[in-house]
């Protein structure tokens, strides 16, 4: 899958986000090492906490599809979804709870993954890896020296 392609999926995934509350849009698409792609949007709440990301919601379905371990790619495009494609013209990154997230699956996998960061017309991309964009980060490999909790 090409990184058109899969962005082409992270902004048609957007337009089925429910942002009532934002009216911000957000699509991710996750590729699989194998080349699988699973997407998700963003889905909002009246008791606005409990919104949640596009990048959870997709993540949700890889685990579902071919397991978190096995992420290779991830594309996030947001913007203004009331149109017939998504729109705006700023790259959008994960959030700090996403990138933590995401952070689960790399270690899990045991692999950097690639995050390609895209406007909602899709022509602003920002490429990064998680690694980068969570340096320091806290995650399953921070608890190899935890007790056992068995007693
Ligand atoms: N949002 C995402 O879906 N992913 C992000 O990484 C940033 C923000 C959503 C949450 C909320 O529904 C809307 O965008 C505005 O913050």
């Amino acid at each position: 899958m090409t990184e058109t392609t899969l962005i082409a999926a992270a902004r048609a995934a957007a337009l089925k986000a429910y942002a009532p509350y934002s009216n911000f849009s957000v699509g991710c698409a996750i590729e699989s090492v194998d080349g699988q792609i699973v997407t998700g949007a963003n889905m909002e709440n009246a008791c606005y906490r409990l919104g949640v990301c596009a990048e959870i919601s997709a993540l949700t379905a890889a685990q579902a599809a071919f397991g978190l371990g096995n992420i290779a790619r991830i594309a996030v495009a947001g913007g203004d979804g009331s149109g017939a494609e998504l729109a705006g013209a700023s790259s959008v990154t994960p959030c700090g709870g996403c990138r933590q997230s995401i952070l689960e699956a790399a270690q899990l996998g045991d692999r950097d993954i690639d995050i390609i960061c895209a406007s909602g017309d899709g022509r602003q991309v920002e490429r990064h890896r998680i690694a980068d964009l969570i340096p320091h980060g806290f995650g399953p490999a921070s608890l190899k020296d935890a007790g056992d909790a068995r007693g």
